[in-house]
Formats: C-alpha cells, sequence, structure tokens
C-alpha cells in the first residue's frame, strides 16, 4: 500500500459535522507539519499526540518502531479521530503500512510529500544528469531507504545520511546551539564529501525544520549553501485535499482547535512546543501508552 493509495481505499463520508484530524510524531517534530495544516483546515479539530516517553523511535527496530507507532496511532483514533496524519518519516517509513492495515480511517504519512517536494524544487534540468537530493535523517529512515525508493521512482539520485544526533538536541530546545552547529558541521561535510554534486538538501525528519536557520549557516560556512526543503507544507497541503475529499459539505471559516496529548514531559512539551507551533501550547494531557 502507498502513501496515496490509502486515500482511495475508504469511503467518502458526506458529512458535515467538524473533522477530527489526529497528528502524531515520537515528540515534538511533527508540531512542525501541524503549523503548516492548521491555516489549511478552517473548522478542523485536531488531536495532537507526541510519544515522548518512548522518543527517539529513530534509533530502535522496525518492529518496535511498528508496535510504538500502531498503538500511538490506535490511540488518536480511539479519540475521534476521522483521518490520521503519521507527521514522524521514521513511523511513517518503517510503519506506514502496518498503521493502515490497523486502523480503519485515511492515513497519510510524510515520505512521498516530502520526495515530490523534492521533486518540485529539482525541476531545472540538469546537464550531469539526475539531480541529486541529500536526505537528512534518523537511523532508521535511512536504513529503510524509504526516501532513495521515492526519490528514485521520481527520477532523482538520493544520497541518504543519518543524522542521529539531531532529535536529541532538538528535543532539548538547542536549535541554536554552538554544539548544534558543529554536529551539523560533521554530519553535512561527511555526507557531501559522499555526494558532491548534491543540489537540494531533504529535511527527513519533522524535527529538522527547527534546524533549518542553523543548517543554512554551516552550509554557508563549509561553502556549499543548497537549497534546503521539508516535507511539511507537502503534507499538510495533501492533508488539506483529503479532508475536503471526505468532507465535502465542510464550509466553516471557525479557528481549527487543538487538543494535545504526550506520554511524557508535560512541561517540556508545552515550554518547548510554542516554537514548533509557531503559538502557544496550552495545555498538555500526559498519557500512558505502556512500553
Ligand atoms: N520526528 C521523527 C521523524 O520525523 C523522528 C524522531 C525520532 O527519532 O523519534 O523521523
Amino acid at each position: 500500500m502507498t502513501e496515496s493509495s490509502s486515500t482511495q481505499t475508504h469511503p467518502i463520508h458526506q458529512e458535515t459535522k467538524s473533522p477530527t484530524i489526529g497528528v502524531f510524531d515520537s515528540g515534538f517534530g511533527g508540531l512542525t507539519v501541524l503549523r503548516a495544516l492548521l491555516p489549511l483546515i478552517p473548522g478542523a479539530h485536531c488531536i495532537y499526540l507526541g510519544d515522548t516517553a518512548r522518543l527517539p523511535y529513530g534509533s530502535k527496530s522496525r518492529e518496535t518502531i511498528a508496535r510504538y507507532a500502531v498503538s500511538s496511532a490506535k490511540f488518536l483514533l480511539e479519540q475521534g479521530a476521522d483521518l490520521l496524519v503519521i507527521a514522524c518519516n521514521t513511523a511513517t517509513a518503517l510503519a506506514l503500512e502496518d498503521i493502515q492495515q490497523a486502523l480503519p480511517i485515511p492515513v497519510i504519512g510524510v515520505v512521498q510529500p516530502g520526495a515530490h517536494a523534492a521533486l518540485a524544487a529539482s525541476s531545472q534540468p540538469t546537464v550531469d544528469g539526475p539531480h541529486h537530493v541529500l536526505v537528512l535523517a534518523t537511523a532508521a529512515t535511512v536504513q529503510s531507504h524509504a526516501y532513495a525508493h521515492a526519490l528514485n521512482n521520481l527520477g532523482l539520485q538520493a544520497c541518504e545520511k543519518a543524522c542521529p544526533l539531531l532529535v536529541p538536541l532538538v528535543e532539548e530546545g538547542w536549535t541554536n546551539h554552538l554544539v548544534t552547529d558543529q554536529v551539523l558541521k560533521i554530519y553535512l561535510t561527511e555526507a557531501l564529501a559522499t555526494a558532491p554534486a548534491t543540489q537540494t538538501l531533504l529535511l527527513g525528519c519533522t524535527h529538522y525544520p527547527l534546524l533549518e536557520p542553523a543548517i543554512q549557516r554551516t552550509l554557508a560556512a563549509i561553502g556549499h549553501p543548497l537549497t534546503i526543503i521539508d516535507s511539511a507544507d507537502a503534507t499538510a497541503r495533501a492533508t488539506a485535499t483529503l479532508v475536503a475529499r471526505h468532507f465535502p459539505n465542510l464550509a466553516s471559516t471557525a479557528e481549527p482547535t487543538c487538543t494535545f496529548y504526550a506520554t511524557d514531559s508535560i512541561d517540556k512539551f508545552q515550554r518547548l512546543g510554542s516554537s514548533f507551533l509557531g503559538q502557544p501550547v496550552a495545555e498538555v494531557n500526559l498519557i500512558d501508552l505502556g512500553g
């Protein structure tokens, strides 16, 4: 099953009730997708889950990631989600099919929208063959080669680089920090040494958009500026299209509302979540999804 085919396997609701959209990530990162989504879905209610107790997903096995991701997705279904956005590249890359099979609602991931965003950014033809896209992602996402497959299918050349230290640095709030700049310099220098023809940098983790200024700064410092893209906007647009298809009678102009859940660290979620979301995260509900 592909990310887009999931949109065709469920009946279209001719409903006027407001849609409830579940958005899930292992932590704060998916808030970058929610941030892009909110302006596109007036009248909707969003329920966001950050599985912070079990983060990071990106260093774990496929089986563990699938178990965590399915239980997180089922929680959002129980809270009334009509549609689910997996705002996590790792869960999309390793567990999309498991989630689609476990849930009777449309499920959309971030990898296909991210790959299409890379294609759109690489639309200028090159004389040297296909465009080269450097994908920064978690170790699990890189091992799955989900992005290499998606990009190759679109005629793009992929180089995937695992950056396991970036999620903990972002979760710590160190988005503008000397240590983070040094870590980025090592990762980017290593990656570009093996893929010098890279023209586009794809942020293959929903935590990484928070590092975009630091990445720009580091690329400038090492003399290799690149076009940086992430999947948040593309995923948000694909989700809005799906919502419109499933709720064709919805004509609300009301501000979307949000309810937040986390499995740990709710104070930190409240404190740091606002910088990911771009607006205050007023209240976070603590839940226990087990181990
Ligand atoms: N935000 C998740 C992603 O997009 C990664 C976080 C993790 O390793 O848990 O891959």
